[in-house]
């Protein structure tokens, strides 16, 4: 069954808690929708209680009403919501149950649909968003009409963040079948991760090259789960259409329920999927992730967490076997359900035949014309680390020499009292 859910919260860190709720649903429900997160101001609440952040998700589920029902209620119990202390107090998470498909029902615990749907800017406007031309049984408005003519005091909401939807995702095998090249590119910040969802990339990933070109480290080592949480929460403030992805970075997954803790960490910051390096030895990992419900992009040819193993970032894919490993490596993990892989420093040829070889997306980067799409280190693309670009990578900007620039027209406007 298809059901609509509102989430709220103003309680404790509220988005978290609203990506928390959303990514525990995911354990019993597909998410077939969702909608931006935004802030409301309380309605029907004391003087002084705390805004509201507000999302309507669409789930598929095999749950009858009254059982998602109690399941919805222990997420709230999980989230730490306690029992009432008075009318409409500051909770940490409220889920509620507001349609599903032309069921109508009036229990003591549940009406469907919910009875105050239509009178709240922060539930109309969400759902709105993803089901415009919705009419819900016995109503003559679709959704889209209901929030034009609604007669409210409440303010405009603010869109907190554009979401999280599930269909990204599914539309990156799209683009595989119509033949059209998927862009993908790194962000670690919000006007970054903003700038590159406004342009219109398909796919954005909070890489762990993080600790190379934002921390200044040397390879990718040094990068914690704490960061990939910290860099991910500011990307997903600043998308709302493309898919963010999220890395698992080294020691974060080296079996498969610390992976699977790893990944339900960055799925709370707000990722759509992660990923991890590796293959044929991450099988038992991904199965254990994608089995609670979250996405998993795979990652083979040069894996830079293993730089230091390898004593260098070596091309991959020159011999027939090692061609072989790349393609057994890749069929594992679309057979572990994976939903793309990215092929790093792969020879052309072998990333050309690792391409034919799957149905999923393979998405190159260093490695030939013939995969899929294309993903790039940002500071790359823009010219913002001018102190090593891979030879395979093309600068379409050169932000170091205008940095520098403005940086030295900043200095002489201080030191001559010029307007600065
Ligand atoms: O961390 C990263 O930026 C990556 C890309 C190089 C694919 O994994």
């Amino acid at each position: 069954m298809r059901f609509g859910i509102a989430l709220g919260s103003n309680l404790g860190d509220r988005l978290q808690n609203i990506l928390a709720a959303r990514s525990l649903l995911a354990e019993r429900c597909r998410i077939v929708a969702a909608a931006p997160v935004y802030r409301s101001a309380p309605v029907d609440c004391a003087v002084g209680d705390p805004e509201f952040y507000n999302t309507v998700l669409e789930i598929e589920t095999e749950l009858d009403p009254e059982q998602l029902l109690r399941f919805t209620q222990s997420i709230e119990a999980q989230l730490g919501r306690t029992a009432k202390v008075r009318a409409n107090a500051p909770r940490e998470i409220d889920l509620d149950l507001l349609y599903s498909g032309n069921l109508i029902t009036a229990t003591e615990d549940l009406h469907l649909p919910h009875p105050r749907l239509s009178e709240r800017r922060f539930v109309l406007q969400p759902l709105a968003d993803i089901r415009p031309s919705l009419c819900l049984p016995a109503q003559q408005k679709t959704i889209a009409q209901q929030l034009a003519d609604l007669q409210s005091s409440e303010p405009p909401l603010v869109m907190v963040t554009g979401s999280a939807n599930p269909e990204n995702l599914d539309r990156l095998a799209a683009s595989k079948a119509a033949g059209r090249q998927i862009v993908a590119i790194t962000a670690y910040d919000y006007p970054v991760a903003r700038l590159m969802d406004e342009a219109g990339v398909d796919l954005i990933l909070v890489g762990d090259s993080l600790g190379m070109v934002v921390l200044g480290h040397e390879d990718t080592t040094g990068v914690t789960l704490d960061m990939m949480v910290h860099h991910t929460k500011a990307c997903r403030r600043g998308i709302k259409n493309a898919v963010l992805l999220s890395d698992l970075p080294i020691g974060t997954y080296d079996s498969p329920s610390e992976a699977l803790a790893s990944a339900r960490a960055l799925v709370a910051a707000g990722a759509d999927a992660v990923k991890l390096e590796g293959a044929l030895k991450q099988i038992e990992k991904i199965e254990s992730i994608i089995a609670a419900g979250i996405r998993v992009i795979g990652h083979i040819g040069m894996l830079p967490q293993r730089v230091r193993e390898e004593g260098g970032y070596k091309k991959k894919g020159k011999t027939e076997a090692d061609l072989r490993h790349l393609t057994r490596g890749a069929k594992a993990l679309e057979e572990a359900g994976v939903d793309a892989i990215i092929i790093e420093s792969a020879v052309p040829a072998a990333a050309k035949r690792v391409t034919a070889e799957v149905q999923i997306p393979v998405i190159g980067i260093g490695a030939g014309k013939s995969c899929d799409g294309q993903i790039r280190v940002v500071h790359d693309v823009l010219g913002s680390f001018p102190w090593f670009v891979p030879r395979f990578a093309k600068t379409h900007a050169n932000l170091a020499a205008e940095t520098r620039e403005a940086a030295k027209s900043y200095i002489d406007a201080v030191r001559n009292k010029r307007d600065a």
